[in-house]
């Protein structure tokens, strides 16, 4: 699970180091709202001086200047959108890779999660940064003043105008505590959906065939129908503030000119005080009236605000790697434990170990021992662990993952492939090296079958390499734990798919990391392979159950008797 903690983190350092363009923002947006208030004056002057004197020269003067302001102003709000643009590209280039990061890192601990949606969320909070929203909270400042020239004005103006602005406020309050639940509520809705289905279209085949569509269907309608119901309800209530909202501010246009034009009746004021306060009123008003129409976008950025910022708070950026010039690829288990979220009982059980470089492994056990558990936490990639799992005596976790990752090679159980080339999936989409990805792909026996291939090396395998055979898939997933020859191998079940051909290459395979000094770990159910072993690791409920010497003349009868025993 996501923990809840420094939620303003991060995200909020990274916000604050646009401080500067922030304040640049501000500053262009007082000459904007400064300029605003230009139109005004100019009326006033043509009502006030030019109608009086009737002097064309002055009207000319006056045109000019206020030509001049309004092409400032113009300016100023384009500075301001694009400097606001310009910082929310570099906001979004400072954390991407973070967040992608920290999503692998979330993706790990949460097998079955989904947080596919976190660039959805930069996304969001990037746009509301560059949008119209946040120049609203730019503005807003400046609605006291307008209100203030009101007042100079004439003070029922002014008190006219505060009436409004305290009337828009509150529907802004009143938008958002009525729809901002609605909104979120709609957003992880929407999200649940999605991730539902997402995962199950990935089991499409299995779906068709058993005839589970129809009931995947139902389900899936009822979380999507929940999301529209919930988006619907959060429109209409929004829709319904946006509407009163334009109501407020088209009946306070006429209803001010009404005073004005009474107060000028009265002579309180001047004819063109009457208009210039329509214009004063409209500016006041319209920060509020845009922030009640962008509520939604400001309440969604906030949650993607507070996503972004547990999400990196959680999984914050590793440093202070260990490196090493060379991996021995030697591995002490400690008293490892492992855990998993939503399971009481622990996986592993105070498990020690210690596996010389260069030495092979076999793991059995029953299905469910945790083997594969083993496995990952051998490699470094279990999140929930207790205890030690040391290469080359050096904590697994605190090895630089980019340093290490080329000194390991892991084959899951679930081989995943990735959508590419098959070139790109040997070499582990690090630059093509032509001549160790053949070596790899012949070590496996692969490399006249890729030949075969439409393309080759360069043939896309599709998504999870549905294009090649479940055969196919083991032994190109095998030649990409083995590219490189890394100094550490652990291989969960090599053999499952594999045909007489395959087993004899995976048997080569093994002999050579043997004879090229390297660990290997291999999760086993048939005792063929254990013949290959130094040493066998029986594990069953979680514990290691007995380490020792294979037979190697009859590791059948072996395995057997250490099987009997446990
Ligand atoms: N992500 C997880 N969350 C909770 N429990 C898990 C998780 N992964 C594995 N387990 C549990 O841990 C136990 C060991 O699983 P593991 O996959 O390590 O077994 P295994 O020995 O590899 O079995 P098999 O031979 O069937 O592959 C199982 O009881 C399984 O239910
Ligand atoms: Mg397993």
């Amino acid at each position: 699970m996501l923990k809840k903690r420094n939620v303003i983190g991060p995200v909020a350092r990274s916000l604050l180091a646009f401080r500067k363009e922030f304040l640049w923002v501000g500053g262009f947006s007082l000459v904007a709202n400064l300029l605003t208030l230009s139109p005004t004056l100019y009326m006033l002057q043509i009502f006030d001086r030019v109608m009086q004197s009737r002097s064309e020269l002055t009207l000319i003067a006056l045109t000019l200047i206020i030509s001049a302001f309004i092409a400032i102003m113009a300016f100023a709000e384009w500075v301001r959108s694009r400097l606001l643009v310009r910082a929310g590209v570099r906001f979004d280039q400072q954390l991407n890779t973070q967040i992608f990061r920290a999503s692998f890192d979330a993706k790990l601990e949460l097998s079955t999660g989904d947080v596919s949606q976190t660039f959805g969320s930069l996304t969001r909070l990037r746009q509301f940064l560059t949008g119209n929203g946040i120049i609203a909270f730019f503005d807003l400042p400046w609605t006291p003043i307008y209100l203030a020239v009101l007042f100079l004005m004439h003070p029922l103006l002014g008190w006219f105008g505060i009436g409004f602005t305290l009337i828009l406020a509150l529907l802004t309050f009143s938008n958002h505590y009525g729809s901002t639940q609605r909104t979120l509520q709609a957003t992880k809705s929407e999200s649940e959906a999605t991730g539902w289905l997402n995962s199950k279209l990935r089991n499409a085949e299995v779906a068709e065939a058993l005839g589970m569509v129809g009931k995947l269907k139902r389900r899936w309608l009822a979380l999507y129908r929940k999301q529209i119901e919930l988006h619907a309800s959060a429109q209409l209530r929004a829709s319904q503030t946006q509407a009163f909202s334009k109501f407020v501010q088209y009946s306070q246009q006429s209803l001010i000119l009404a005073l004005g034009a009474w107060l000028a009746i009265h002579d309180q004021i001047s004819v063109g005080a009457m208009i210039a306060s329509n214009v004063l009123m409209a500016n006041a008003l319209r920060p509020l009236g845009i922030l009640v129409t962008t509520w939604k976008e400001f309440i969604q950025a906030r949650q993607a605000l507070a996503e972004l910022g547990t999400l990196l708070a959680t999984y914050p950026p590793r440093d202070d790697f260990h490196t090493a010039d060379s991996v021995q690829g030697q591995i002490t288990l400690q008293k490892l434990g492992a855990t998993a979220t939503q399971r009481e009982q622990p996986i592993l059980n105070e498990l020690e170990l210690r596996v010389e470089s260069g030495e092979v492994i076999g793991i059995i056990g029953p299905s469910g021992a945790g083997k594969s558990t083993l496995a990952r936490c051998i490699v470094g990639i279990w999140p929930h662990t207790s205890g030690n799992v040391l290469l080359d005596g050096v904590d697994i976790r605190d090895w630089s993952r980019d340093m290490l990752g080329p000194h390991i090679g892991f084959m899951p159980q679930d081989i995943e492939l990735f959508d590419g080339t098959v070139a790109d999936n040997i070499c582990r989409f690090s630059d093509v090296d032509s001549e160790r990805i053949i070596a790899a792909a012949k070590q496996a026996d692969i490399h006249d079958m890729i030949l075969r291939l439409a393309l080759g090396y360069d043939t896309p395998i599709g998504q999870a390499g549905r294009l090649l055979s479940g055969g196919q898939r083991q032994r190109l997933a095998l030649a990409r734990a083995i590219y490189g020859m890394p100094a550490l191998v652990v291989l969960d079940e090599p053999n499952a798919n594999l045909d007489d051909a395959g087993e004899a290459a995976l048997v080569a395979v093994i002999s050579a990391l043997k004879q090229a000094g390297k660990t290997v770990f291999m999760v086993l159910h048939q005792q063929k392979l254990l013949a290959l072993a130094d040493r066998v690791v029986a594990m069953a409920d979680g514990h290691i159950t007995h380490i020792g010497k294979v037979d190697i003349q009859a590791p059948a009868a072996h395995i057997a008797r250490v099987r009997a025993a446990t």
